[in-house]
């Protein structure tokens, strides 16, 4: 142990935890004791996370920074100490070559104002960005008519039908295009509210992705039957959890070690209820929580930031819009979709308010 550094420490404000290469504690701050409401005689040599509920996305990310040697920051770190409300916490977390630890922790709560602010500006932008799309996809829809139009009457004037293959790309290519423009202008549906089951809209995406992906994918269920019926639109709601679920078999399926004939891959839909949770700016005192849990190989990382961008794919063929139209449809049920990554396990979480 190395008093210097211990006592340069102990006054700082900010949650400082030092951990070995096993992530077990060797050094906490009192600011740190303070904020998980621990002490440090009792924790010491414990592992970090093991101090948490279900931080198991937490431990892999501490193991991955030992092992490459390069640390990292989370803007929004979830930690949960048993029986007490889950902490948000700015987190960093730098690599240090002392003889007794190698990682140091810097954590620091965010205050409620600041998480409701950044989700706030996530929703803004959110809409700035559909606007945006939308408006370009009007743009583009009107030439695009005109020049397959006149593709095809160029089509009839050509004698010679060898020309007609270009024609013939024109017009096919610009369809693609159409297609695409559609899908960028759909979803302006008003939601019809009725009152319903989320179960029901668990058990209808579980038959679609099963018919659609005949082999190896399992899709288990871990439904909590007990919770409330919800108001919703039931079409939406299958249209967001679908599009989350496809996207999750064709990670399991895409994934390189699928290449041999027996995949095994599992989507679990979970169902929870939540309570005391703010969700765009209001209080609700009970939610359900819907989770889509894949074991494939997790969202690649440079993408990982912006899935919920239109167009944004990380899948060859994909167009990108899965998420965006997911996100916006759970947005107009007052919900939120949130996403956390890893290979081996990536969890979609639909957040959902009970009135
Ligand atoms: N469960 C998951 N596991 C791994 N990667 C995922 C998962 N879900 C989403 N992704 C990544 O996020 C990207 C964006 O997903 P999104 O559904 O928005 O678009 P897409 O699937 O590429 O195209 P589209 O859904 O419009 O056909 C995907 O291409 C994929 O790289
Ligand atoms: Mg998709």
């Amino acid at each position: 142990m190395d008093p210097m550094i211990h006592s340069g420490l102990e006054w700082l404000a900010t949650a400082v935890v030092l951990l070995d290469r096993s992530l077990r504690v060797k050094y906490l701050n009192p600011a740190a004791e303070a904020l998980f409401a621990i002490s440090r005689k009792n924790v010491l040599d414990q592992t970090f996370p093991g101090l948490f509920v279900d931080s198991g996305t937490l431990a892999g990310l501490l193991h991955q920074a030992i092992r490459e040697e390069r640390g990292f920051a989370d803007q929004d770190l979830i930690l949960a100490p048993p029986g007490q409300e889950p902490l948000h916490l700015d987190c960093i977390v730098t690599p240090v070559e002392l003889e007794y630890a190698a990682l140091l922790l810097e954590l620091r709560p965010i205050d409620q104002r600041l998480r409701i602010e950044r989700e706030e500006q996530r929703m803004t932008q959110h809409r700035a960005n559909r606007e945006l799309i939308r408006n370009l996809a009007h743009e583009i829809k009107n030439p695009l008519g005109g020049l397959r139009g006149s593709a095809q009457l160029l089509e009839r004037e050509l004698d010679r039908p060898s020309l007609r293959e270009y024609t013939r790309v024109i017009i096919k290519e610009a369809d693609r295009l159409q297609a695409l423009m559609d899908r960028l202008l759909t979803p302006h549906r008003p939601p019809v509210h009725v009152p319903m089951n989320i179960h029901e809209v668990c058990e209808r995406v579980r038959t679609l992705i099963l018919a659609e992906f005949p082999q190896g994918v399992r899709v288990e269920r871990d439904y909590d039957v007990g919770l409330p019926e919800l108001r919703g639109d039931p079409e939406q709601l299958i249209q967001a959890v679908l599009n989350i679920a496809r996207n999750a078999a064709q990670a399991i399926l895409g994934a390189p070690s699928s290449t041999a004939r027996e995949v095994h891959g599992q989507i679990v839909l979970r169902t929870r209820v939540a309570r005391r949770v703010t969700l765009a700016r209001r209080f609700h005192k009970l939610a359900l929580e819907l989770q889509v849990v894949d074991d494939g190989p997790g969202i690649p990382a440079d993408i990982r930031d912006q899935i919920f961008y239109p167009l944004v794919s990380g899948r060859e063929g994909g167009t990108g819009l899965g998420l965006t139209l997911a996100q916006t449809f759970v947005q107009q049920h007052q919900g939120v979709v949130e996403c956390e990554s890893q290979p081996g396990r990536t969890i979609f979480r639909i957040v959902l308010p009970l009135h």
